[in-house]
């Protein structure tokens, strides 16, 4: 291991505009600035969160420096999310990291976004063993991924249409509830019966997935029952997001389960937003026993985007000299990055 790296990792994918510091594989700050301006609009609005990325970059940077006890001239590199993500927020940072990169005459290195939810793992203990299977559920993915290896990845399942953390946020937007919508489906589901209600789960072939059937037999199902009753959402909120959360996570699940036989792995990890789910958390606990499991499960705080998942993507692309140079440019549907 190559002694005394100390990289800056900046994240700006998304609507979150976030900077980490780490040092020799350990994270020493972690700051997170979340743009509200988008729940005003019910979803992301691109243009705004590049605006907003623009606004937080410096002030986000200079906080995690600061809190990471260094300075700028302390740093052996300067790491950025360089996909997948929205075009104009991806720009924001890498054009600043480049920057801050050429002007300290340092190496700049490019993050795989889902690379570094699954990398997360390796942030804090106990750390996954290779080889090890990880569902990647966020809010514009949802993968099966079978990990050899730090940069040995290999994506062996994905949905054919909507990411399930969108389908968690576009059927908390049909019952009228604010975006995210997916964290409140979680809190509201704790208090209802899954079994409530049923929903169609269609079959796809393989390890793949697919979200848009359930969300319009969602759709349907809620202005049949809301034509015969007004009050039907607010009556049964509970029973509802209860059971359209056992919906959702059955879909994944049958997919792991189905992953894991055909790999013969037994080690088994979440990641991404929607790896905070408590219904899906509690799932894997409960099957862990069943199927002779051994499940990993992100703290809270690494689970939705950060930059300290890219930081421990960077320290790792930094010991086998994975740089990128300065005509480096975002790429909005970016592969794995394997060495
Ligand atoms: O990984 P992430 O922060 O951003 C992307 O890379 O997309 O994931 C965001 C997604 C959103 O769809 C959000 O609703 C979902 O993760 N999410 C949840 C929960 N917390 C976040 N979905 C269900 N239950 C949660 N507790
Ligand atoms: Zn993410």
């Amino acid at each position: 291991l190559k002694p005394n790296i100390t990289i800056l990792a900046i994240e700006t994918s998304c609507d979150e505009t976030a900077a980490s510091v780490i040092i020799n594989g350990k994270i020493h700050s972690n700051i997170i600035a979340t743009q509200e301006i988008h729940s005003l609009y019910g979803g992301i609005v691109p243009e705004l969160a590049s605006r907003a990325h623009q606004q937080l970059i410096v002030p986000v940077v200079n906080k995690a420096l600061n809190q990471a006890n260094i300075t700028k001239y302390d740093l052996n590199a300067v790491a950025f999310t360089q996909g997948p993500g929205l075009l104009g927020a991806l720009l924001v940072g890498s054009s600043f990291a480049k920057s801050l990169a050429y002007g300290l005459n340092i190496p700049a290195i490019g993050v795989n976004h889902m690379q570094a939810h699954i990398l997360s793992h390796f942030i804090a203990d106990p750390n996954p063993q290779f080889p090890f299977i990880c569902l990647t559920v966020s809010g514009g993915h949802t993968q099966i991924v079978l990990v050899r290896d730090y940069l040995n990845m290999e994506i062996i399942g994905q949905t054919n249409d909507d990411a399930v953390g969108e389908a968690f946020d576009k059927t908390a937007k049909l019952l009228g509830l604010p975006y995210p919508g997916g964290p409140l489906i979680d809190k509201y589901a704790a208090l209802g019966n899954p079994l409530a209600y049923k929903f169609p789960l269609v079959e796809v072939a393989n390890l793949d997935f697919s979200f848009s059937g359930i969300k319009t037999a969602f759709m349907y199902f809620l202005k049949k029952e809301t034509a015969a009753n007004n009050n039907f959402i607010a009556e049964n909120l509970n029973d509802i997001c209860a059971s359209v959360q056992h919906s959702l996570i059955n879909i994944l699940i049958k997919k792991l389960v189905k992953a894991s036989e055909m790999t013969g792995v037994k080690n088994i990890a979440i990641a991404g937003g929607v790896s905070a789910n408590k219904g899906l958390r509690n799932t894997l606990v409960q099957l862990q026993a069943e199927l002779n499991w051994k499940i990993f499960i992100p703290e809270f705080q690494y689970c939705t985007d950060n930059a300290a998942m890219v930081a421990i993507a960077a320290h790792f692309m930094y010991q086998k000299n994975i740089f990128v140079d300065l005509e480096a440019v975002p790429i909005p549907n970016m592969a794995f990055v394997n060495a």
